[in-house]
């Protein structure tokens, strides 16, 4: 019987136990994606107990990011204090991953040729002007996927999380909703996959064999349209097929749709809102692990350490990622693995987090006065 505290490997990549920190976008970043003191302060206190930690979606462009203070892997110069991150994440006891992401048209607006880029020009913000990439585009963002790959693993990091959910650029490629394109990427669900399954190949050319590359997906988007478990299933599969070493499950919870200057666009959540369940994810990663065989990293109010438990102890996943609950409390992975649950500082469930970086200010949380500030 598997528990929480055994460890685990991934393509030679060990580490101690079965909790991980999940990407949490922390708006921390210098305005050129440089690392800060800050950064470091955030993964050092979250990365004591936990195994594994996948650090925040990093930009592989600067047109792509989610905030100004996205974490950047778009050039050269930003390998040493991304080094900094990996050995201090490393230092404290955990695997360092990090997530490599283009926001697409959910980026923040700005300069940059690739502001608003999608497969079919879908709206997500008022302020961003979406487009369809041409082919040739296309290509060039699978050049500065790859190159982001690469400059993850010069840093040290012990492998790579290609960032394919919460409708960001390859995630508008997976989705129907999103994808409406009539060439040979878009489709049904498998010619859908053939942005991701580009970006994966080239990743792993530019890293090598031996070198983790996870994949991040939607086991399901509850919105109108969104992606359904049948066709995440399939991607899975066919990313397994491509080499991807493990699949890190998250979803679109649900999705609001507004409407500026007679335009309508899609807020997506990717976290649950208070009325779900604990591990209310659960039976889609499962699904989705039974389906490709690969190892699986579930997440989804697993911050109570018994829902994260019987998670692992039923096999339904093999890693519970805590976002929230760690950004409230940075010693809630301890306190799990110690069995003092009553001690942990519980998330509110307020969605502040969300909140602040919606403003396009640093992470604040209702429950934790004492977050680090850039
Ligand atoms: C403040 C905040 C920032 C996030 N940033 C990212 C991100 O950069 N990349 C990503 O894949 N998911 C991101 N997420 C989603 C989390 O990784 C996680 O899937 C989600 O919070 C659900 O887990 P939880 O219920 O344990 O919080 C973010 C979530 C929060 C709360
Ligand atoms: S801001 Fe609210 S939802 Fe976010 S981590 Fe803090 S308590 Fe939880």
């Amino acid at each position: 019987m598997v528990t929480l505290r055994d460890d685990m490997t991934i393509k030679g990549m060990r580490f101690k136990n079965r909790l991980a920190l999940p990407p949490l976008t922390t708006n921390y970043a210098g305005p050129e994606g440089l690392v800060t003191e800050a950064n470091l302060q955030f993964y050092r206190e979250r990365s004591r107990d936990v195994g594994l930690v996948i650090v925040e979606a990093a930009a592989v462009r600067r047109d792509g990011r989610i905030v100004p203070g996205s974490l950047g892997l778009w050039e050269d110069g930003q390998v040493p204090g991304m080094a900094r991150l990996a050995d201090t994440i490393k230092k404290s006891g955990a695997a360092a991953i990090v997530q490599i992401n283009h926001a697409g048209a959910r980026c923040i607006p700005g300069e940059g040729e690739m502001i608003g880029a999608s497969p079919s020009g879908f709206a997500f913000r008022p302020d961003v002007t979406p487009f369809a990439m041409t082919p040739e585009q296309i290509e060039g963002m699978v050049s500065d996927f790859t190159a982001a790959a690469g400059r993850a693993a010069d840093a040290g990091f012990d492998g790579v999380e290609i960032h394919g959910a919460h409708l960001y650029l390859i995630s508008q490629f997976l989705s129907p909703l999103t994808n409406q394109r009539n060439d040979r990427y878009g489709g049904d669900a498998r010619a859908r996959t053939t942005f991701a399954l580009e970006v994966v190949k080239a990743a792993r050319e530019r890293v090598g064999s031996d070198y983790p590359v996870l994949f991040r997906l939607n086991a399901v988007e509850n919105v109108e349209g969104g992606q359904t478990k049948k066709d995440a299933v399939l991607v899975g599969k066919i990313l397994a097929d491509a080499g991807v070493d493990a699949l890190d499950v998250s979803l679109i919870s649900q999705g609001a749709w507004l409407e500026a200057d007679g335009r309508q666009f899609l807020v997506p959540a990717s976290a649950f809102p208070k009325e779900e369940p604990a591990g209310a994810n659960a039976p889609l990663v499962s699904a989705i692990k039974e389906a490709t065989g690969l190892p699986v990293i579930g997440v989804g109010k697993l911050g109570d350490g018994a829902a994260a438990a019987e998670s692992v102890r039923n096999s339904q996943m093999d890693v519970v990622a805590i976002g929230r609950q760690m950004i409230a409390d940075p010693d809630a992975a301890g306190k799990i693995l110690a069995g003092k649950e009553s001690d942990i500082l519980l998330c509110e469930e307020c969605m502040t987090c969300f909140g602040s970086l919606r403003k396009g200010v640093p992470l604040a949380c209702k429950v934790n006065r004492n977050l680090p500030r850039p």
